[in-house]
């Protein structure tokens, strides 16, 4: 009998993050497919006889293709298996969780979802910056700062660079300094503000604040590695830690500078 595939969405890394859903999922699973984002506490979870079959890139092994990792998922399938296919976040947000979806489709092979806590959402409840906020920014845009395969960083900069939208960069840690300056000269102020998060919601999290100006280097100097999110934008002032408390932005939205702050007390 052909066994199926759930995608799963694992979160940012905080296994208390993790969906009842997911969590269901994983234990009725008997081969766990993951990637490298996925954190060992959610693995355990899985059934301790279920095949693990690991196929993130890590600093000592090639990637594993997409292709290959199609054709595992395919081949645990077509063996009877109940795969957890893990990935961090959502599997649908920069997942390709909607590729591994149409290959297992065409062949046949049943596919079901677990959404996850996308990174940006863990970001924001780790470090109390909203992604929205009234007067500050009516709507948030979620981009990869990773580049095509042909070098370039495809990306609509002019609609991308709005002071009313929260812009929220994946993968971007490599290209800051170019994000940075795209984003600049198409009208955005050098001092917007920035943050910068790594291993967002786990022990080893890290937030550095900066403006666009100087996030590139900011980032160097601290050495930030991936996974690393950046999130720019007024928003970001809302950070009790902020070190502009007063912020100008507030004044201009007329949000009371006590409310901002005392949300993050
Ligand atoms: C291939 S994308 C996967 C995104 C994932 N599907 C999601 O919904 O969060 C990997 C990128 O997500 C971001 N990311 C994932 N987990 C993160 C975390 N815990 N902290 C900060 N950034 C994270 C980083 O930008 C990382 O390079």
């Amino acid at each position: 009998m052909t066994g199926k595939v759930c995608l799963i969405g694992a979160g940012p890394g905080d296994v208390e993050l993790l969906t009842l859903r997911a969590h269901r999922m994983l234990q009725e699973s008997d081969a766990a497919v993951y990637d490298r984002l996925v954190s060992p506490e959610i693995l355990a979870l899985a059934p301790p006889s279920a095949k693990k079959v690991f196929v993130g890139k890590s600093p000592d092994s090639h990637p594993v293709p997409q292709e290959k990792i199609n054709e595992i998922l395919a081949d645990l399938a077509d063996e009877g298996h109940t795969v957890a296919r893990l990935k961090g976040g959502d599997p649908l947000i920069f997942g390709r969780g909607s590729e591994e979806a149409a290959y297992l489709a065409e062949r046949g092979i049943e596919v079901e979802y677990a959404p996850g806590i996308t990174a940006a959402q863990g970001a924001a409840s780790a470090s109390g910056v909203p992604l929205t906020h009234r007067g500050l920014a009516t709507g948030v845009r979620y981009v990869t700062g990773h580049r095509q395969a042909n070098g370039s960083l495809d990306l609509d900069w002019k609609s991308l660079a709005s002071e009313e939208t929260t812009l929220v960069v994946y993968m971007g840690v490599a290209n800051i300094g170019q994000i940075a300056m795209r984003l600049v000269a198409e009208g955005l102020s050098e001092t917007t503000p920035v943050m910068a998060i790594a291993n967002a919601t786990t022990p080893r999290e890290t937030r550095l604040y900066s403006e666009l100006g100087r996030v590139a280097l900011d980032t160097r100097d601290a050495g930030l590695k991936a996974p690393v999110l950046f999130v720019i934008g007024k928003v970001v002032t809302l950070s009790a830690e902020w070190p502009q408390a007063a912020s100008e932005f507030l004044k201009m939205a007329e949000v009371p500078c006590a409310t901002g702050l005392q949300a993050h007390a």
